[in-house]
């Protein structure tokens, strides 16, 4: 949560971070703020709301820095307004700082410097923080000590910029639990929460590791640890594209992302997936592969999105490797004292590669001894790093919030997974093996299908846009895609819905169904499919609105349902990477017509790094 974007070189700072906090933006978006250094002296300019509040405010004003940190937030401590919002000043003016994360011990710290005198203007642990580095450095040490100084000391997760009056020729950056990339360029640094804003002036970056602080001079930068050990900078290259990351014509990012999706999940197979001689390679788990093929059992950790792509893989494993697996909430995994034993392999899951609870649930699952593969979309993101191997997802930068293509790239990739597993431990015949490859391969064809039902959707979603409730109901591994679709109506149109196995409705949602309740079944043909037709009747007997997703050629169920939705036939196993992309258009649809914002929804953030 929370962007973050620094500049130190030659061009002005003020236009090129608001620009990379616009890019940043989908990581909070409740206020926004810079400081730079004017008329020597630094000044700080914050306002509650997106950027564009900020540009607003600085209209008109003559700033000239070739120096600035700026932040775009998603609050923890204290309400959203123009006081909380960062940068913070220290209390004596000279420092400012931007920051992502909490500071855990933040109110005993703040109680020891007001009883030094100190006092405070906003809410934030970030504020406490800036003073307690100052209260140091009063002592006539260097910025540098005292930031080690203060990070040795504090709790809780971090990534810091900070800037001094007394040295408008430095910056200095730290990590610990949030995310944080170092640019270099040609005389200039760039320092961001994620590439995104770094990409159109170097390609060149350091992914700072946990409790690694960068010094950057005007002309050098050095990387130290806590303890002051300078280490040796590991320089890389990003591969991004500028026009990844923009919108390409479309009107939101979602939009762009769902229709992205035949060229993103393609693009997840390329190099691993070779329908033709049969062939399956996945480079990026090569040492661990045997462990992964001879599991007791596999632990899946995730959140939300990526931990319904588990539920999936949770039915493919058993179903082609016969491998027993519990798919875990990180939140809940993380707090208990979970069983691990030799032999258990936990796959993470996650599209940011950052959120916190899943980075936790890594690290204490390793400390048990469990080894960990990483299903991730950002390269170099932490998660990514905390594995011992795994495989990327390739699909492209996602901005924006609700998750689509990296949801059906995360299949993608699951499913190759589990396919190269049953091939090792011979549980899948080569026949259908190869089968199974073919209809991988067809996939991206398939979807482009499904997406020129798109008007048809739009005008089913106009006709549902003001309901208070919507049902999802599935079977077999159409039963996550019910829970996808809910998650994803839910946090962009502000309507509640719940995704349910369809068996599972008698047990109790059935009393909510009247005329006024949308039922959404996910009722394409597949081992359950007759079951799936009782349940659309057992609702449409209580008079519930059913709108069905059905294999196209269907004539059974479009004689039950209000609407449905045709998608192509497919191999059930395969199901999900086509039944939800439906589901995706359907709440873009209603959520644009309620005049939501689509991209960035309420109170939510991309990339989840706090607990
Ligand atoms: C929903 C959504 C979230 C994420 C969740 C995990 O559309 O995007 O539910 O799936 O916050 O995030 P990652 O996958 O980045 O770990």
């Amino acid at each position: 949560m929370c962007g973050i974007v620094a500049y130190l070189g030659h061009q002005e700072a003020c236009p090129l971070i608001i620009k990379g906090l616009k890019r940043l933006e989908y990581r909070g978006y409740d206020s926004t703020g810079i400081s730079v250094y004017n008329d020597e002296q630094l000044q700080i300019y914050k306002k509650a709301g997106k950027v564009a509040e900020l540009e607003k405010t600085l209209k008109g004003k003559k700033i000239h820095s070739t120096i600035g940190i700026g932040h775009t937030r998603w609050a923890t401590h204290g309400e959203p307004n123009d006081v909380n919002a960062h940068p913070h000043y220290s209390s004596n003016k000279k420092l400012s700082i931007i920051h992502n994360g909490i500071i855990e011990n933040y109110s005993s710290l703040k109680k020891e410097l007001e009883v030094k005198g100190y006092s405070f203007v906003s809410d934030t642990d970030t504020e406490v923080l800036i003073t307690f580095i100052e209260d140091i450095k009063s002592h006539g040490i260097s910025l540098e000590s005292a930031v080690r100084q203060a990070l040795a000391t504090i709790e809780g997760a971090y990534a810091i910029v900070i800037m001094d009056e007394e040295n408008p020729d430095q910056l200095i950056a730290a990590r610990k639990g949030s995310p944080m990339v170092l640019g270099i360029g040609e005389g200039e640094f760039f320092i961001a929460s994620d590439a995104t804003p770094i990409v159109e002036y170097t390609d060149e970056v350091v992914y700072l590791n946990d409790e690694e602080i960068a010094v950057i001079n005007r002309d050098e930068f050095k990387i130290i640890d806590i303890e002051n050990i300078e280490l040796d900078p590991y320089i890389q290259k990003v591969e991004l594209e500028l026009d990844e990351i923009e919108k390409g014509g479309y009107e939101h990012f979602m939009l762009k992302e769902i229709f992205e999706q035949p060229n993103s999940i393609a693009d997840s197979m390329r190099g691993r997936l070779d329908a033709k001689n049969a062939r399956l390679t996945l480079g990026g788990i090569r040492e661990q592969a045997d462990a992964l093929a001879e599991a007791n059992r596999i632990i899946i950790i995730a959140c939300g999105t990526s931990w319904h792509s588990g539920l999936v893989a949770e039915y493919l494993f058993e179903e082609f490797c016969r491998i027993p697996v519990e798919v875990e909430y990180a939140s809940e995994f993380r707090y208990r004292n979970p069983v691990i034993n030799e032999g258990d392999v936990v796959i993470a899951i996650s599209q940011s590669g950052e959120t916190a609870d899943t980075l936790a649930a890594i690290e204490l699952a390793k400390s048990k001894g469990a080894i960990i593969l990483g299903v991730v979309n950002v390269v170099g993101s932490s998660i990514s790093r905390a594995s011992h191997e795994g495989a990327y997802l390739h699909t492209g930068p996602e901005i924006g919030v609700a998750s689509t293509k990296a949801f059906t790239g995360q299949l993608s990739v699951l499913t190759m997974i589990v396919l190269s597993v049953a091939q090792r431990k011979k549980t899948i015949t080569e026949s259908k093996f190869k089968e199974l490859l073919q209809e991988l391969e067809s996939i991206p064809d398939k979807i482009k299908k499904v997406l020129d039902s798109n008007d048809k959707i739009e005008y089913i979603s106009s006709l549902f846009k003001d309901a208070a409730n919507f049902l999802y109901l599935g079977r077999g591994y159409n039963f996550p895609v019910a829970l996808e679709g809910a998650l994803k109506l839910k946090e962009i149109s502000y309507i509640h819905a719940e995704g349910y196995p369809a068996a599972e409705m008698k047990h109790g949602p059935i009393a909510l169904i009247d005329e006024e309740m949308p039922v959404v079944f996910i009722a394409t043909r597949d081992s359950s499919y007759d079951k799936i037709v009782s349940n659309i009747q057992e609702v449409k007997a209580r008079k519930g609105m059913v709108i069905a997703i059905v294999t196209e050629g269907d004539v059974l169920i479009p004689k039950m349902a209000d609407h449905v939705i045709e998608v192509p036939r497919c191999d059930e196993a395969l199901m999900p990477l086509i039944s939800v992309i439906p589901l995706q258009l359907l709440s873009y649809h209603i959520a644009i017509m309620r005049g939501c914002n689509v991209d960035q929804p309420r109170n939510l953030a991309k990339s989840v790094t706090v607990e």
